[in-house]
């Protein structure tokens, strides 16, 4: 096992997690018109180990493009970074993808690495993940986004800059304005010439996508079918999974693709714990997913718009993906 050196966790403060996740499945499955459900709840203990095999398909080349731009990159992302800096890093995952620049970061100065994460498990991945570069202090949050980066932005030292790490195009999952609105509030909690570096997914043909959020194993379509087991585990509801499809298409208009889960027949479901039912006709969608993606050109307006300066982008061209590189102005 490597060693473990300067980990600490800070604990969840959430009332009640079960309380919320009812809530939340009540109101996206009794709307009216297109029934919804939030993608975070993708991410259970299943959800999260089924994607890190999405992540190795050959279909879905995002991951490796992200991780490819990041290893090539790292020290020349490093270098148009102040000194001293902490890092902040909203969703870490396992970690993986972050070691390059983490490694380049601490071969010129100590830094202390704060990743912000829902999920406990992942966050004690990421631990064990990182936790052998030298000159590493590492701090996990296990907090929403915004609230664990203004814990941290709360800790920095004066003089220190602070480096918010959002990779792996995540930002995608948020509609356009939606997505908009996150980064000016992520610019809400920085000063000036503090950097966020953005992963986006670019635009690309659209049977390449396809390919990616219906790939030919069927792991993507396990992963999307996982959120109503893990509402049947959780909320003690009666989804029959042989009785829903996973589908994927491509939304034009808001150029993303879309993850729904059809019901093959005329159907009632009942969620108990969320104390409601929900009536469901045949051909009828639940959408789970967006993931919405980029032309280059864009992120340049996208980031003046939230109060940045978009300085550099790095673009893999096997997988068409940037790295943006953004300055808070
Ligand atoms: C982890 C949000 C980047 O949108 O591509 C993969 C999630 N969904 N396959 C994405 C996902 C279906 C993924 N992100």
């Amino acid at each position: 096992m490597k060693p473990q050196r300067h980990f600490m966790l800070t604990h969840a403060i959430t009332a009640d997690p079960a309380f919320e996740f009812a809530a939340e499945v009540r109101a996206g499955l009794t709307k009216p018109g297109q029934k919804e459900l939030p993608s975070k709840y993708l991410y259970d203990d299943v959800g999260s180990a089924l994607f890190e095999v999405i992540s190795v398909l050959p279909e879905y080349g995002l991951t490796r493009a992200d991780e490819r731009l990041l290893r090539r990159n790292a020290s020349d992302i490093v270098d148009r970074l102040p000194v001293p800096v902490m890092v902040a890093e909203l969703g870490s995952g396992s970690g993986k993808k972050t070691r390059w620049i983490l490694e380049a970061l601490c071969r010129r100065q100590h830094t202390s690495y704060c990743p912000i994460e829902i999920s406990p498990k992942a966050l004690a991945m990421c631990a064990r993940e990182l936790g052998d570069i030298d000159s590493i202090s590492i701090v996990g949050f296990e907090r929403e986004y915004l609230d664990g980066l203004l814990e941290v932005a709360a800790r920095r030292c004066p003089g220190q800059h602070l480096l918010v790490l959002f990779l792996g195009s995540t930002i995608g999952n948020f509609d356009r304005p939606a997505g908009l609105k996150f980064l000016r509030q992520v610019r809400g909690i920085l000063q000036a010439g503090d950097s966020l570096l953005l992963g986006t997914d670019l635009e690309k043909p659209i049977h390449r996508l396809i390919d990616a959020y219906d790939d030919s194993v069927g792991v993507t379509a396990a992963f999307n079918l996982n959120l109503l087991a893990r509402i049947n585990r959780e909320l003690d509801a009666d989804f029959d999974l042989h009785e829903f499809e996973h589908v994927a298409h491509f939304n034009g208009e808001a150029r993303s693709v879309e993850m729904h889960l059809r019901s093959k027949r005329e159907q009632t479901v009942t969620i108990y714990k969320g104390g409601f039912s929900t009536a469901l006709l045949e051909g009828e969608t639940i959408w789970t997913e967006s993931s919405h993606k980029y032309s280059p050109e864009e992120m340049f307006q996208i980031a003046q718009n939230a109060g940045f300066r978009c300085q550099e982008q790095w673009i893999d061209e096997e997988w068409p993906f940037a790295e943006n590189l953004l300055i808070a102005e």
